[in-house]
């Protein structure tokens, strides 16, 4: 198959990555939201919570997410579009494990710290937000940066409810073609390229809030 003919589909590569990303930013969002407040449950000293939140991220890490997709789009009483659905399955996922990134980065803070702040008259949450939080952020960013690089790739999970997601596209191409295999590799190399970009754009962070550290 010739490259000029894939040409032909690009804006099937195009409408894919733009619902990919969309994908990707909805889901990283959301999933972080979902995992610092399960980070907190599972830290905090109410059993109640950390029922919740343990049963929820062994859930979701316990179970494959192509699963949890099926579930939350045919499972679910109420009828959500297709979109809702995926975004709301990769960043439930998302979420479980985000969770677990926080706790290991606010349980490696040194316990001084919290004693430091509570001893000059914080409250418990005042001392998370202001003094273990803002700490553990800067600890755990390479953790979230992976983590935000499996939301990209595995958003591809959601072609299966019929998103025409990058993967969903690159197969209608492939259909299209009859070319089984250039479709799939230049969705590769596109994926790669976001991958890449988003890769870089995380250890620029991550040196930007290292450099207060010296000195
Ligand atoms: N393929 C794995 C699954 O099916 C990926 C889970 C998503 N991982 C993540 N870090 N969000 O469960």
């Amino acid at each position: 198959m010739k490259l000029s003919i894939l040409m032909k589909y690009h804006m099937f590569y195009l409408i894919g990555v733009k619902n990919t990303i969309l994908l990707a930013v909805f889901s990283v969002t959301f999933g972080l939201i979902i995992g610092i407040i399960l980070s907190l449950m599972k830290i905090s000293n109410n059993k109640f919570l950390n029922a919740i939140s343990t049963a929820y991220i062994e859930f979701f890490r316990g179970t494959p997410l192509l699963v949890q997709v099926y579930i939350i789009f045919y499972g679910l009483p109420i009828d959500l579009p297709k979109f809702t659905a995926g975004i709301l399955a990769l960043s439930l996922n998302s979420g479980a494990y985000v969770s677990e990134i926080f706790r290991s980065g606010i349980q490696a803070i040194d316990k001084g710290q919290m004693e430091a702040a509570r001893s000059l008259g914080m409250s418990y949450k005042m001392a998370m937000r202001y003094i273990i939080i803002p700490q553990a952020i800067k600890n755990v960013l390479p953790a979230l940066g992976n983590e935000f690089i499996v939301v990209i790739k595995e958003s591809a999970i959601v072609s299966v409810i019929g998103i025409h997601e990058l993967m969903y596209n690159a197969q209608t191409v492939r259909g299209n073609t009859y070319s089984p295999f250039l479709p799939l590799f230049f969705a590769a190399l596109i994926y790669l390229f976001m991958t890449s970009i988003l890769s870089k754009l995380m250890s620029r962070l991550e040196r930007r809030l290292r450099a207060g550290d010296k000195g």
